[in-house]
This record gives C-alpha cells, structure tokens and sequence, in this order.
C-alpha cells in the first residue's frame, strides 16, 4: 500500500519527523524556492511549512491531492486560508508553541536598544573601547506600551513587570479589567504613543494593522522612545520609522521582522541605534520541538480521517 506523502518545505525540528512516525513518506523542498516548491506540491497529501513558504491560491492549486497545510508557528499569514478552505484543504497551525520564545526575543532586544548592546559589541570587537559613546537608560520605573495584549503581549508585560518596569497596554479586545488583572493600565493607541518610554508591537498582520506604527503614530511618541517589532514585518513601517530615527524623534528600535522578507536590505540597517535580527523570535530548540511536534500530530489524524482538536 502507497504511504501519504507529507512534504516539509522548510526546515523543522528533527522532533517532527519523530512525531510523523513511519505511516508517511516524507519529502523535502526548499519552499521559499518557487521553482522548487511548485512541482513538488503535485502529488503530496500535506505541506508542512514555518514563515517563508507562500501557500498562496497559485501553490494551492499546484497541489492537487493537498489535504493539509500545517504551519509549524504562530500566525497564518503565508497561508490563503479561503483558497485554502475552497479547495477543501484543512489548515493547522500551533498558535501556543513560541509564544514564549517569541516574548524573549522582544525583551531582549528592548534590552538591547536599552543598553547599545549591539553596537558596543561590534565597536570594541573592532578595537574600540568607547564607555561614554554607548551609555544607555534603565528600565526602571519606565513605561513600556505594549501594542497588541494577547498572549505574547500579556508575556512581554510579565516579564518587563520583573524589571519594574509600568505596563500600559493597547488591544481594542481586551477589557480594562483583564489587562488590570494582569497589571496593566489599557490606554487607548494615542495615549500609549504619547506617554511610553519603549513601545512593543504584539499583533498579528492583517490589513488593519499594517503600517499601525507609520507617520502618524511616530508623530505622535516621545523623541526618546525606543520601538520593538518582533511580531510581523509592515506593522511597524521602516521608512517612516527610518525618517523619525533621522530626525531625532526616536531614539532607537529592535527589529525582528521586516516587510519584505528574506531581505538583507531596509532603510533602518543605517543606524547604529537599531538592533536587527533576521525573523528570530520562533527560533529557538524548545519553540521549534513544540511546534513541529503539534503541526505533525494535527497531519496524522488529519491524514488519518480524525478530528483535529483546536490547539
Ligand atoms: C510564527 O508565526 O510562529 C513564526 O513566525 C514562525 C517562524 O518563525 O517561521
């Protein structure tokens, strides 16, 4: 009897395939490779992917046998679902697995603009001992805006509460009550822009958070404001932010995700006062085995006619 075929087009914890077990017969592509990805699509029964695979309607046509696209991370935005859901393909992904690694990256890199980690290191690594050129600012007793309280937001807080630091959140879904419970004041957008001393980004893209944190939300912020991004790239909008950094009214950014990804390009790389990782936040050994275990357990009983549980 001929196994399904699940096709893993981008790399995955090897705790995946454990997960798959031996019922599949399993293929690889680079996914981020049109050329590659489409042919490759033709006969397999699901896709597992993480961020740089475009399952878009045209590779969802490709694919005429799909039962299943499994995104191994958070968000679905490389996924059209309805074109998806209109040729009959389920779609799963693991919504809870990096969260954690997830808010990490974001307080490490506001510790980061924080501190000049970044660029101290690549002086004095260069031969530069430069002590007054790198001095920082605390977090103490500083606000931090958290933009986006769900639950990598509501991390975020916790752990910046830690450094006693005062949360203010924004989320136009959350209740005052909820973010109180959870020690932080909900403010409405401008209030958060006008008054945080970092401001960090939580939300998903959609067509309503796009460019959120453009020219006329950077108007608004305290010249000394420092902004993280490590939710998805075009929420916080590069050249309106490079023209605020140019101008003195930011003082810094950290900087996971970019809008146009991969990229070794963005108007932000010029500065010396932003930080930059290239999509990090899901990357760690635990988010990936959590993440790799739950999307290849939802493929088999998919693949195996059974139910999938919400994650
Ligand atoms: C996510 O959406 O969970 C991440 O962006 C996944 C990834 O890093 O590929």
């Amino acid at each position: 009897m001929t196994k399904p075929i699940v096709l893993i087009a981008e790399e995955l914890s090897p705790a995946t395939i454990d997960a798959l077990g031996p019922d599949f017969e399993i293929r690889n592509c680079d996914g981020a490779n049109r050329d590659e990805l489409l042919p490759a699509l033709a006969d397999v029964d699901a896709v597992l992917v993480r961020s740089a695979t475009k399952m878009d309607a045209e590779a969802i046509a490709a694919a005429k046998n799909l039962k299943v696209i499994a995104r191994a991370g958070v968000g679905l935005d490389n996924v059209d679902v309805p074109s998806a859901t209109q040729a009959g393909v389920m779609v799963v992904n693991a919504p809870t697995s990096n969260i954690t690694s997830a808010a990490e990256l974001a307080v490490g890199l506001l510790l980061a603009t924080a501190r000049n980690i970044a660029p101290a290191n690549e002086a004095l690594k260069n031969g530069a001992w430069k002590r007054s050129k790198y001095g920082g600012v605390e977090l103490l007793e500083k606000k931090v805006g958290v933009v986006g309280f769900g639950r990598i937001g509501q991390l975020v807080a916790e752990r910046l509460k830690g450094f006693g630091m005062e949360v203010l959140a924004y989320d136009p879904y959350v209740s005052a009550q909820k973010a109180g419970q959870l020690g932080a004041r909900l403010v409405p957008l401008d209030e958060l822009l006008a008054e945080s001393d970092f401001i960090t980004v939580h939300l998903p893209k959609t067509p309503e958070t796009l460019g959120l944190i453009g020219k006329e939300a950077l108007g608004k912020v305290k010249p000394t404001v420092r902004i993280i991004n490590a939710a998805r790239g075009g929420i916080v909008d590069e050249e309106a932010l490079a023209e605020a950094l140019r101008e003195g009214r930011v003082a810094g950014a950290g900087i996971d995700v970019f809008a146009k990804e991969p990229t070794t390009e963005s108007p932000l790389f010029e500065f010396e006062s932003v930080v930059v990782t290239p999509h990090l936040g899901a990357s760690t050994e635990e988010a990936q085995e959590k993440a790799g275990v739950a999307v290849a357990k939802s493929v088999r009983l998919a693949l195996g006619g059974d139910l999938v549980p919400d994650a």
